[in-house]
């Protein structure tokens, strides 16, 4: 069964053709990382690329990570190729195949079949690979809750800004910033809402993708604060110099992960036999109920899944 909870704060991107930027990959302190077959390989890279990656998997020393392999998008001669080859060379040191550039659920289905079809012939147990995608252009956008309800494999939703600002015509060269001239709020407020609301509705994560500008940790820190605050379960990175402040960002603070296991304590007491079974509860000065309790089931799982 595919897990939909793993841990995703820090999304680690290797370029699949890079053998000793996959080794330095390895003593990252990030959730996941993927291997890329996709935009960071050059077409006649490609082949050898996977050979690579296949390799990289199955030498393992990735400890609890996600791992992860992008493969090409649909509209280019690869994807079959991409998805053959590494999983039936590493499906077993795999969790999850990433899909770019999704415009439908037509292209998620495809996979999910594929990908049975793979784990029957080799004997990998059922739905044992999951699916991630990435939405960056107009018609992903569009179609984004039949993308999220397209394959029980489906784990998380991934914004993919770039390509998504190319797609849109948005007329600016600085990845994941605010366009020049858009001063009244946040140009990514509605793609980021539409598509984390999609991913909710269908019990998948939602992930941000890169931040280009790798010497500017501020503005970094800024952008991912804006998707942690949303609900974004984390954020993509391209640097070891960007790992420690996404994870950061993308875990509560200790007093706002103590303070939530508080209020479950303090909830689940009141609402016990011993508590009187009350409906409304109070920790300190503050009243709780059924709705603070969701809340802070909310930030008490991202604690846990920090390992706070
Ligand atoms: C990532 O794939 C992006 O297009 O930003
Ligand atoms: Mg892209």
């Amino acid at each position: 069964m595919v897990d939909t909870q793993r841990c995703r704060r820090s999304c680690l991107a290797v370029p699949g053709s890079e053998p000793r930027m996959i080794d330095k990959a390895r003593g990252l302190e990030v959730d996941q990382f993927f291997l890329d077959l996709e935009d960071a390989v050059a077409p006649l890279a490609k082949a050898e690329a996977r050979r690579t990656v296949v390799a990289a998997l199955n030498e393992g020393g990735w400890g609890d990570r996600v791992r992860t392999v992008r493969v090409n998008a649909l509209d280019t001669a690869w994807t079959y190729r991409d998805v053959v080859d590494v999983v039936e060379g590493a499906g077993q040191s795999l969790d999850t195949v990433m899909l770019p550039k999704v415009s439908g659920p037509d292209q998620v289905r495809w996979l999910d079949l594929t990908l049975g079809q793979l784990e029957r012939a080799l004997g990998l147990a059922e739905s044992s690979i999951g699916i991630e995608v990435q939405i960056e252009d107009a018609k992903g956008l569009a179609d984004v809750d039949a993308i999220a309800a397209s394959s029980a494999r489906l784990e998380a939703l991934i914004f993919g800004p770039a390509d998504f600002m190319a797609s849109i015509n948005m007329p600016s060269l600085v990845v994941g910033e605010q366009p020049p001239g858009y001063d009244v709020g946040d140009a990514y407020h509605y793609v980021l809402m539409r598509m984390l609301t999609a991913a909710r509705a269908h019990g998948l994560q939602a992930v941000d993708g890169p931040y280009l500008q790798i010497g500017d940790t501020e503005g970094l820190r800024r952008v991912a604060r804006r998707s942690a605050a949303l609900g974004l379960d984390g954020k993509w990175v391209l640097h070891p110099s960007q790992v420690d402040t996404v994870n950061e960002v993308f875990s509560p603070s200790q007093r706002d992960y103590d303070r939530a296991e508080n209020v479950l304590d303090a909830y689940a007491w009141y609402t016990s036999e011993e508590g009187g079974r009350r409906g409304a509860a109070m920790l300190g000065d503050e009243m709780i109920d059924e709705a603070s309790r969701k809340m802070a089931l909310v930030v008490a799982a991202k604690g846990r899944a920090a390992g706070l």
